[in-house]
């Protein structure tokens, strides 16, 4: 081999292209760093009570895609980082089966590539619109499923699914359903609709802007649901198999950061939130705040149909903009804005303002190289996540709608 012919396959093989990745795409910094911490911490104490109490978890991943289920249960941050000796709530040691089912030959196979060598970690592929494929196996102490893989099937569909795989599920087995959430800022044509009939969904988001032609893209048919309808589905397949179920968990997920809000693919305005919270966690971030102060004015007309959704959501965006607010005050050291605002929010939000003026006004004490990129641009994203995640119980005003329901009896 000649000297240079490592680096000749090297550079064709796109390993020195410019990196980007955490700007857009599939794995972008608020899928990585915002929505799977979501679903992380919102099925922490549910997992934790599982492994203290079993000799290791039995996991299904339904609508698995290529595995990214195992991923996320496997670095689970523990909720007292620095007081526990292990590093994630579930070790991979912990995981007696992981059983990934989708429809999809092609992720079935990804998946199989992502985890060959890990005894523990299966693919089977399966159309679960048909019904739960797993019958004939015992219970599973997880029926786990993420990024909306169950809006695939109708509210009938979903129903039938959720009667197999509560009488299939032990007592004190876990089910994680995450759905399109109806009444989110990105889709308002859609408020009105119900999930009894599927609606057009695309992904479309991944595609260049210049590529992004709603007549040329790919549509396919979702359910979207809004929180009582998600609940009073998975309450009737409960009673049909006679099981005593609590729904410990039921959660808005990205409400302004969702995929299509930088899209004008469902209404008009292209905004750039999610873009820019992309920003506020990339080494580029400098603490500029254009673009965060999206016009959400299109949604006024369906707060007289929707005052829930609307309220809701005007209310994490007014938590929202006062983030802003501060960080810009910040920045101009117009300090009795600061206070001002800090003062006239109540509660958690208070909380969290002083400690980005804390931040700020402590940056020397931060020996890193780069400020503005490790400590504050993270912190103002985990803070707008952690208001939007201590929300109250999920509407279906966000991208997607979380629920974790636990098996009783
Ligand atoms: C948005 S992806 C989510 C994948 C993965 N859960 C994740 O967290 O990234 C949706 C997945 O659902 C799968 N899917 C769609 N319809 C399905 C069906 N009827 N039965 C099983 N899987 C299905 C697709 O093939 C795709 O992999």
């Amino acid at each position: 081999m000649k000297r240079t012919e490592f680096y000749e396959v090297a550079v064709k093989s796109g390993f020195y292209g410019i990196e980007t990745s955490g700007l857009s795409g599939k794995k972008d910094n608020v899928r990585k760093y915002w929505e799977d911490t979501f679903i992380r911490v919102a099925v922490r104490s549910a997992i934790q009570d599982l492994v203290a109490s079993r000799e290791g978890l039995r996991i299904i991943d339904l609508g698995s895609g290529s595995g990214e289920g195992y991923d996320l249960l496997t670095h689970i941050p523990p909720s007292h980082p620095v007081k526990s000796s292990d590093p994630f709530v579930v070790r991979e040691d912990q995981i007696r089966v992981y059983e990934g089912v989708d429809i999809s030959p092609g992720m079935v196979a990804q998946g199989r590539a992502n985890y060959q060598g890990k005894p523990n970690v299966r693919f089977m592929e399966a159309d679960l619109s048909k019904g739960f494929p797993r019958q004939d196996e015992p219970p599973y102490d997880v029926y786990f499923s993420s990024y909306c893989s169950l809006s695939h099937l109708s509210q009938v569909g979903l129903e039938r699914l959720s009667t197999q795989l509560l009488a299939h599920a032990g007592k004190g087995s876990i089910i994680v359903y995450d759905v399109y959430g109806r009444c989110s800022p990105e889709w308002p044509g859609y408020w009105n609709r119900t999930a009894a009939h599927p609606l057009p969904y695309t992904m479309a988001y991944l595609l260049p802007l210049e590529q992004q032609d709603p007549v040329k893209i790919d549509w396919f048919p979702v359910t979207f649901w809004s929180g009582e309808e998600l609940e009073r589905t998975i309450r009737r397949a409960a009673v049909a198999t006679g099981k005593t179920i609590s729904v410990l968990v039921r959660k808005d997920r990205s409400v302004l950061v969702g995929r299509h809000m930088d899209t004008a693919l469902f209404k008009p305005q292209r905004l750039q939130l999610r873009t820019q919270v992309n920003r506020l966690f990339d080494r580029g971030y400098r603490g500029d705040v254009e673009g965060m102060r999206p016009d959400v004015a299109y949604l006024d007309k369906e707060r007289q149909e929707h005052p829930d959704a609307w309220a809701r959501i005007f209310s994490y965006y007014r938590q929202w903009i006062a983030v802003v607010d501060v960080l810009e005050a910040l920045m101009q050291d117009a300090n009795d804005v600061v206070k001002q605002v800090i003062e006239s929010s109540e509660g958690g939000l208070s909380e969290e303002l002083k400690m980005l003026a804390w931040l700020y006004r402590n940056a020397d004490r931060f020996p890193v190289s780069d400020f503005w990129a490790s400590v504050m641009g993270p912190q103002v994203a985990c803070v707008l996540r952690n208001l939007e995640y201590n929300l109250p119980d999920g509407i279906g005003c966000g991208h997607s709608l979380l629920c974790v329901v636990r098996v009783d009896e």
